[in-house]
Parts: structure tokens; C-alpha cells; sequence
């Protein structure tokens, strides 16, 4: 049975690796869904069969209620609402840990009366300060994204001191605990500082800045989860937790990269005030912008022989991304070739654009990545921004006083005419000005993205 088992666990952990590996790509990231979705109900199934301290019927009862609580929530939530949903999840994630390793703790100590080794102890007190960290670290991060507490960063003096001296005292904590496990409470304080370390080092953090501390906290879910398969000597949960500890780090390091950002700023939290701070360190001389119409703009649209689409934070707000599908459908009837440029940190959480496009059936073969468009811009008849403002400023590469100096742009400007889809002057997340909207070759057709764009494929159609 054992062997049954182990092969089972095996077979699981492979579908997971290639289930993230099918991830990484648009395509086929539906697939290693569901993929990854097999390898979990085999991994389950194997554990449930080894049970034996409660019933069969239990456990599938306990199934059941979670998984209609899961359906639900995948059903009702919002596309724009993934990163709370995630927060949560981690957080739950983490809160499992904890008291998976808590509880295996507390039975063989306290009920069984029996002595714990070196290697589980560790685990045990890794499970509860990262499981701890990551519960209230995603509380916070939820709630600060639903607005339930304020999204802005909560700063103090001293913050980081006191953030040092608890994480110093759970690893003091940790050598006690490892002298005399037969003693509970060197755990329980271990449980208690690591709850108030999560909600120390998050709330220093912005609102906008969230989707970076999530997937850090994701990653750290997953370091938790597998700890904890070190205390329950469970190779399915320390191989799943060691995938989701490491994705996850990855992923943070992708956003960080792409916002010009180091890990140690992320952990180190604070980092979301440059958000409202860098505005007025990077204002520069007053940009005078030429104003377009939507029928001009519609004549320029009908010109023109390849055009690029650039979505950003706006498109989304505006939930444009059907009328963009119509808008380049039209254009490709009109014999225009029709890309759209996509931005790694373009929205405000991975893959954003990415996702809301594909919503609107988008054809996965026309978002094309930062790196492989960038050169074919100065190729390009009309560039159309919507709703982006970051990912698309010069200022990037030109302005080393500016926050975001040294983030990679897209080089939107060497297009032969741009065209600018947004509300007002409004500054987008870093909080500063953007030259491109000045520029001889920009044009700035103000409105709300979705409005505007559906009127613009009226005046198309018209020509
Ligand atoms: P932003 O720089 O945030 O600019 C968005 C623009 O959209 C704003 O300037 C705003 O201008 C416009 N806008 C808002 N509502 C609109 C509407 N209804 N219709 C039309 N326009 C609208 O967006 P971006 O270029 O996508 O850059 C993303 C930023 O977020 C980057 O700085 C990035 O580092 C940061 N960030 C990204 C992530 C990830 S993972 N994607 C995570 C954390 C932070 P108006 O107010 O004038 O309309």
C-alpha cells in the first residue's frame, strides 16, 4: 500500500512541475490548469486512503463544503478582484500550515509524551513562524486591496528596528524550543510574534504595491506548506510546497525586475510611498499636448497600415478590453496589421492585460511580449495607448532623476503617430509626469477608454 502510495505522490509532483510549466505560456496555460488540477485529486485521494483517525465520510463531507465554497468563489469573482482572492488564499494557505504543525506538535508532546527530533523541530518551528507571517501578512494585503483599512503605507519610526528585534526573538525563540520541546510555550510565543511579524512588515506597504507582496506571500505560503510536509513526513506536500516557494520568489523577482525595484526593497517593506512620494521629486517643465477628436482620430485609424495596441492600469479600469477586440477586428478587415504590445508589469497585477484580453478573445498569437515588439515600433504607422502611462514613459530611459529610471519601457515614441487613449493629465502609479504626451508625433484623445473607443469604432465604421 505504501509503494501505492509513494508512486501516487510521485506521479502527482510531476503533473504539478508540468502543469507550471504549461502555465508559463498563454496557450496552453488552461491545460496545465488542468493538468496541475489532476495531480492535486491524485495527491488528495492518496492521502485520504491512509487516514485513519477519522472516517471516510467525514473527510469527504469536509471535501465537499470546501469545494462548493471554492466553486462560488471562482464563479462571482471579478476579474480585477484576483489579487484579493489570492491574498486569502495564501493567507488560508499559510494558517493550514500553522496549525497542521502546531497540532503534530502538541499531540506527540503533550498527548503522546514523546520526544521530538532535531529535523522536526525545525520544521515545526519554520511551519508556524512562516504559516504565521503569511496568515495576517495576507489578511492585511486583503483588506488593504478591499479597502476595508486604508491602502496606504502605515510608516512609523523605528518600523524596521522593531521588525529585526521580533524576527531575532522568534529565532532565539526557536533555539529554546529546540532545548525543551517537552515546554509548549517557547511555541506558542513563536506563534504569537510570527503573527505579529506578517502584519508589521505588511502594513508599511501601499495598496498599489500589493500584487508584489502577494506573490511574495505566496511564495512564502508555499515555504510554509512545506515545512509542515517535513513535520508530517509527507513527500507530495514538501515537493508542491517547495514549487509554490519557488515560483513564487521567481515571480516576485519577474515584478520586482520589471518595475525597476530590488527583492531587499520588497522585503524591507515602506517601498509604496515612492508611489505618492515620487510625484513631486519627478515633475518637470509644464507639457503642452495637441488635443485629438474621435472623427480625426477615426481618418488617422483608417491611413494607416500597421498599428500597435498598448494597454495599461486604464484599460482595465475602464473594462475597454471588448470594445479593443472590436476595435481591432475592424482594423484587420480594413487590411491593417494588428498587434498589441504587452508589458510585463502593465495593469496592476501579472498578467493582467494579458488575461483581460484573452477574456475578450483576443487571439493569444497577437499579444506579443515587451522584448520581442520593442525594435518593430519604430516600424510602426500608429501606436494606440490605452489607458497606459508608465510602461510607456521615455523617462525611463532618458530622465535618471525620474522613480522609474531604469525600468525597461516600450519605445512607443519612435512610432510614426501615437496616440494616447486616457481621461485627463492624470499621472499614472509612480505618480509622475510622462514627456511622451508632449511629444511632436503624440496625439491625446481624452475621454474614458471605453467610451471613447466605442465611439471611435463607430466613426471606423463610417469611412
Ligand atoms: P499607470 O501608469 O498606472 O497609468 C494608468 C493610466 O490609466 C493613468 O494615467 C490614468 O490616466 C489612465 N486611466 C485610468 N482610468 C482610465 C479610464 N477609465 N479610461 C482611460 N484611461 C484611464 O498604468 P500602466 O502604464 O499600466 O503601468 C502600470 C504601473 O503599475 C507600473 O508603474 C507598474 O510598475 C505598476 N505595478 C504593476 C504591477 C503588475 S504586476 N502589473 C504590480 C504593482 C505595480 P487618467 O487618470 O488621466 O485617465
Amino acid at each position: 500500500m505504501n509503494i501505492i502510495i509513494q508512486i501516487s505522490y510521485l506521479v502527482a509532483s510531476v503533473l504539478f512541475i508540468i502543469g507550471i510549466k504549461m502555465l508559463g505560456r498563454t496557450k496552453t496555460a488552461r491545460k496545465g490548469n488542468i493538468v496541475s488540477s489532476v495531480g492535486m485529486f491524485i495527491a488528495i485521494l492518496a492521502t485520504v486512503i491512509q487516514v485513519e483517525a477519522i472516517s471516510l465520510i467525514d473527510i469527504f463531507i469536509c471535501i465537499l463544503i470546501g469545494s462548493v465554497i471554492g466553486i462560488i468563489i471562482a464563479i462571482k469573482v471579478q476579474m480585477t478582484k484576483i489579487p484579493e482572492m489570492v491574498a486569502l488564499f495564501n493567507g488560508f494557505g499559510g494558517l493550514a500550515s500553522l496549525s497542521v504543525a502546531f497540532s503534530d506538535f502538541w499531540f506527540n508532546t503533550q498527548i503522546r509524551g514523546v520526544d521530538v527530533d532535531m529535523i522536526t523541530g525545525i520544521s515545526v518551528a519554520l511551519s508556524i513562524l512562516i504559516g504565521g507571517i503569511t496568515f495576517t501578512g495576507s489578511l492585511v494585503a486583503f483588506m488593504k486591496l478591499n479597502g476595508s483599512i486604508s491602502g496606504r503605507a502605515i510608516v512609523f519610526s523605528g518600523q524596521h528596528l522593531i521588525n529585526l528585534i521580533l524576527l531575532l526573538l522568534a529565532i532565539a525563540i526557536t533555539v529554546f524550543a529546540l532545548t525543551d520541546f517537552a515546554n509548549p510555550t517557547y511555541i506558542i510565543v513563536l506563534g504569537v510574534i510570527a503573527l505579529a511579524l506578517g502584519l508589521l512588515v505588511v502594513i508599511p506597504i501601499g495598496g498599489a504595491d500589493m500584487p508584489v507582496v502577494i506573490s511574495l506571500l505566496n511564495s512564502y505560503s508555499g515555504m510554509a506548506a512545506c515545512a509542515t510536509g517535513f513535520v508530517l513526513n509527507n513527500n507530495v506536500l514538501i515537493v508542491s510546497g517547495a514549487l509554490v516557494g519557488a515560483s513564487g520568489i521567481i515571480l516576485t523577482q519577474i515584478m520586482c525586475k520589471a518595475m525597476n525595484r530590488s527583492l531587499a526593497n520588497v522585503l524591507l517593506g515602506g517601498f509604496g510611498q515612492t508611489s505618492a512620494g515620487g510625484a513631486a521629486a519627478a515633475d518637470g517643465p509644464q507639457i503642452v499636448v495637441k488635443e485629438v477628436g474621435v472623427e480625426e482620430a477615426a481618418q488617422i485609424f483608417d491611413s494607416v497600415s500597421s498599428l500597435i495596441i498598448v494597454p495599461g492600469y486604464g484599460m482595465a479600469v475602464a473594462q475597454a478590453q471588448h470594445t479593443i477586440r472590436e476595435l481591432s477586428e475592424l482594423c484587420e478587415k480594413k487590411g491593417i496589421n494588428v498587434r498589441f504590445a504587452i508589458h510585463p508589469v502593465a495593469g496592476r497585477m501579472p498578467g493582467h492585460m494579458n488575461v483581460l484580453l484573452a477574456e475578450a478573445n483576443v487571439s493569444y498569437d497577437k499579444l506579443i511580449e515587451m522584448d520581442e515588439i520593442n525594435d518593430d515600433f519604430a516600424n510602426t504607422d500608429l501606436v494606440f495607448v490605452v489607458g497606459a502611462n508608465d510602461v510607456v514613459n521615455p523617462a525611463a530611459k532618458t530622465n535618471p532623476s525620474s522613480p522609474i529610471f531604469g525600468m525597461p519601457v516600450l519605445n512607443v515614441e519612435k512610432a510614426q503617430t501615437v496616440i494616447v487613449s486616457k481621461r485627463s493629465m492624470g499621472k499614472g502609479y509612480a505618480g509622475i509626469e510622462n514627456e511622451l504626451f508632449g511629444a511632436d508625433n503624440c496625439l491625446m484623445l481624452f475621454g474614458d477608454a471605453k467610451q471613447t473607443i466605442t465611439k471611435l469604432v463607430g466613426e471606423i465604421k463610417e469611412l
